[in-house]
């Protein structure tokens, strides 16, 4: 199944990739976490995304749409990915379209969006933690670890993201609200958007998400 998940900043993206990787299989692509990687290991492509990922601001859409391109040639793409925080522009979306019917003769099956207000982001995102051994995520309030900064999968450490200040999660909001919301009528016109109720516990949030994937895949 080929699918993106989209949605704001700390809507649970990730907390559902995990876990909807589990169930199907699939390869988890997140744009984030890719660029997260190339700053620790201090690429030139790092470096820059890092200017932008610190303001809160988008990295540009060629740079993001070489990176996906790349990725999704590799074979295990080949029987589906999950895209995590990608596309995020109207730009981004097309040139998506045009790398999956040109480079794979295929489309997308679905987009899930994960709707959640804005308060609860702020606190979500300022609370969250991740390990930086496995990179699981955990948040201090809603999804603590058994014992205080030490993941429990694997006994890492954790720490917090340098963008996830209340400053910077209010510019990544806006940012958001402006230049990727457009993608919800994108997505809606051709029929194929899933709109979840993100603001439930992260449980029931995930089989809202699998239902709606395990539908749209028999319909197709
Ligand atoms: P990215 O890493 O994608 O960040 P984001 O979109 O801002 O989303 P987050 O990862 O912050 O949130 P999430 O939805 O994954 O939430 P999570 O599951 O962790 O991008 C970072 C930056 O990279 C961008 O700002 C940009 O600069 C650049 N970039 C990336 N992609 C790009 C692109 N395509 N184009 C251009 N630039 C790009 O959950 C958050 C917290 O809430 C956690 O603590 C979690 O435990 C908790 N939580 C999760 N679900 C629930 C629940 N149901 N109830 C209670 N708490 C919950
Ligand atoms: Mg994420
Ligand atoms: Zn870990």
């Amino acid at each position: 199944m080929r699918v993106v998940l989209m949605g704001p900043p700390g809507a649970g993206k990730g907390t559902q990739a995990e876990k909807l990787v589990k169930r199907y299989g699939f390869p988890h692509i997140s744009t984030g976490d890719i660029f997260r990687a190339a700053v620790r290991e201090g690429t030139e492509m790092g470096l820059k995304a890092k200017e932008y990922m610190d303001r809160g601001e988008l990295v540009p859409d060629e740079v993001v749409v070489g990176i996906v391109r790349e990725r999704l040639q590799a074979v295990d793409c080949g029987q589906g990915f999950l895209l995590d925080g990608f596309p995020r522009t109207v730009a981004q979306a097309a040139a998506l379209d045009e790398v999956l019917s040109a480079d794979m003769m295929t489309t997308l099956d679905g987009v899930v969006n994960v709707d959640v207000q804005e308060e609860e982001l702020v606190a979500r995102l300022t609370g969250r933690r991740i390990c930086r051994s496995c990179g699981s995520g955990y948040h201090i309030k809603f999804h603590p670890p058994t014992v205080r900064n030490v993941c429990d999968k694997c006994g890492g450490e954790l720490y917090q993201r340098t963008d996830d200040t209340v400053d910077t999660v209010r510019q990544r909001l806006a940012v958001y609200r402006s230049q990727t919301t457009p993608l919800i009528e994108y997505y809606g016109q051709r029929g194929i958007l899933l709109t979840v109720d993100g603001a439930r516990d992260i449980e029931e949030v995930f089989r809202e998400i699998t239902a709606k994937l395990d539908e749209q895949a028999k319909g197709r």
